[in-house]
């Protein structure tokens, strides 16, 4: 521009007098302020706005021939400083009679850059699977009817009150999914509506939404909520409107503390876009997907830890007395009360849902150790009732013993007392030719004991057998077996759903 003016002012300056060359200088001294004032001012726009450069063709789709409109000519001279008068002249000529709204900006379609940015998540809840957020929801577009680059005026905006809106083209982006969504009103309504010299229109609005979550407590509550956005031109198809994420952080979050809910940390979020087919056309969609953590700090508080103290609880009776059934009764039975009160109290709080949860297998698998510690205790008291019986048995079973040892003593004695010397204790071991004459010396007597030491083994056997199935036995096994198991079922429960839920310390 400056070189324009640099290279009109040498043309004509044979022709100029001296004052006339003064106001030249003037001129482009004032016209190099306002470049300078636009280069200050465009790292402020680019943080806010990205726009095409008019007349390129937009990037994603196909080829769009752009509308042909007779650029504005080049401003000549210092920009005019706008009053109320010229504003009013300004606006009126803008959305004059020529200004239909009903008409889209250009015969082309039209290109919607929209920008999303997180003020605040609110809530996130199961029961109705969904969450609250506040946003600033934007939506830029360039109406080649309201270029106003001709009139070379030092503003390089005019914005414009919400009941103007009414009265403009809009392409119509809404939340297609929302449950609901309110402009915020505080206590008129949030909107900001900007114009810009070259005719492109910022619209952008604070609402305060319901949008819908996929809920899945698979893995609650060490799980993740995923929620989304999906955003439409409700009006205008593709051929009329083609709506894009803005080139740069299309959505953000700039403040980092409204990621974090009580119970929820905002993990991930990412924009889609997609073309989808309807009945009336086709429609441009755009989609953002929030992914939130569940802080499962509270859940361990109220929910895990109680049932390791009813789970332990349980194992106390491994060492009471086994005589003591109605203690160790008493302790099984009031954890396993325990545990399906705080079982109950944790699931009141969330949707019926008919799958298994993590919670679930959690509680299934505490109260089948309370169970089989119940279980344990009969086995107990049933040993210990075999035990008694077969102690009562073994009394009378004793005298008998004692007298067949006596008997089979003075057997052996006798029988010595015969064979003398060369008899052998073992007959088994016994040559062929001694045991031939140890059984005609003896007959009928050696047989006989044979018999009864066969008779003495079996008796012996029967009596150490009841040592196996005692009821201190069954407690020393499962003080040890007990805890193993439930230890072994905590590392794998632990990993598997920390390692699901993407870790302790993950972000
Ligand atoms: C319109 O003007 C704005 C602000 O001056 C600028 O950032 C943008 O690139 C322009 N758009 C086009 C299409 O020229
Ligand atoms: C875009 O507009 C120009 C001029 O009006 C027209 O020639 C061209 O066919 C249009 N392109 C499309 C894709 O409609
Ligand atoms: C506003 O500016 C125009 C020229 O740009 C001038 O004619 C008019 O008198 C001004 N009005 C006021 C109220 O300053
Ligand atoms: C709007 O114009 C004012 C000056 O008129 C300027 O300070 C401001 O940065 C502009 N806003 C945008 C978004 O370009
Ligand atoms: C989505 O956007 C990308 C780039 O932003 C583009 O390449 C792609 O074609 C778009 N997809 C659809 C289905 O529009």
């Amino acid at each position: 521009m400056i070189i324009s003016y640099l290279a009109r002012i040498v043309l004509l300056l044979p022709e100029l007098s001296s004052g006339e060359t003064d106001r030249l200088a003037e001129i482009a001294a004032d016209q190099a302020k306002e470049e300078q004032f636009i280069d200050y001012a465009q790292p402020f726009l680019e943080r806010h706005t990205t726009f095409r450069p008019y007349g390129s063709k937009p990037r994603h789709y196909d080829p769009i021939i752009e509308h042909p409109i007779p650029p504005n000519p080049q401003p000549t001279g210092p920009c005019q400083v706008i009053n109320e008068t010229s504003r009013k002249d300004l606006l009126t000529k803008l959305f004059g009679e020529t200004y239909d709204k009903n008409n889209l900006p250009s015969a082309n379609s039209t290109e919607v850059i929209v920008e999303l940015t997180v003020q605040s998540i609110t809530e996130i809840s199961e029961f109705s699977s969904s969450f609250k957020a506040d946003v600033w929801f934007s939506q830029i577009w360039r109406d080649p009817r309201l270029d106003f680059s001709g009139q070379n005026y030092c503003i390089k905006n005019i914005s414009l009150a919400a009941h103007k809106l009414p009265t403009m083209w809009s392409p119509n982006v809404c939340f297609v999914n929302s449950k609901k969504v309110e402009i915020h009103a505080s206590p008129s309504q949030n909107i900001l509506l900007l114009i810009f010299p070259n005719g492109t229109v910022w619209l952008n609005f604070r609402v305060s939404l319901i949008g819908p979550c996929k809920l899945d407590l698979t893995y609650f509550p060490m799980d993740r909520q995923s929620c989304n956005l999906v955003f439409e031109s409700y009006s205008y198809n593709t051929a009329e409107v083609r709506i894009v994420w803005r080139d740069w952080e299309p959505v953000s979050i700039p403040d980092p503390d409204s990621k974090n809910l009580p119970d929820f940390e905002l993990v991930e979020f990412k924009h889609l876009n997609a073309t989808l087919v309807y009945t009336a056309g086709l429609w441009d969609q755009l989609e953002v997907q929030f992914t939130f953590r569940r802080l499962y700090g509270y859940y361990v508080l109220q929910a895990y830890m109680p049932t390791y103290l009813s789970v332990f609880i349980s194992w106390i009776a491994f060492w009471i007395d086994t005589k003591a059934l109605p203690a160790r009764i008493t302790l099984g039975v009031s954890s396993l009360m325990a545990l399906t009160f705080q079982f109950g109290n944790i699931v009141k709080n969330l949707p019926r849902v008919s799958y298994v949860k993590a919670l679930d297998i959690w509680m299934f698998g505490c109260v089948g150790f309370i169970f089989l510690s119940l279980v344990e205790l009969a086995v107990v008291g049933f040993a210990d009732k075999l035990d008694a019986k077969r102690r009562r048995h073994n009394r009378s079973f004793g005298r008998c013993k004692e007298q067949m040892m006596m008997r089979s003593d003075s057997e052996q004695q006798w029988l010595s007392r015969l064979s003398g010397q060369q008899r052998p204790q073992n007959s088994e071991t016994s040559t062929d030719n001694t045991n031939h004459t140890v059984q005609i010396n003896d007959g009928n007597g050696h047989l006989r004991r044979r018999k009864s030491e066969e008779k003495r083994q079996k008796l012996l056997l029967q009596m150490e057998h009841p040592m196996f199935v005692n009821g201190e036995k069954i407690d020393e096994i499962s003080a040890k077996l007990f805890p193993l198991l439930f230890t072994a079922f905590n590392i794998f429960y632990w990993f598997y759903y920390i390692g699901m839920s993407g870790g302790f310390f993950s972000k």
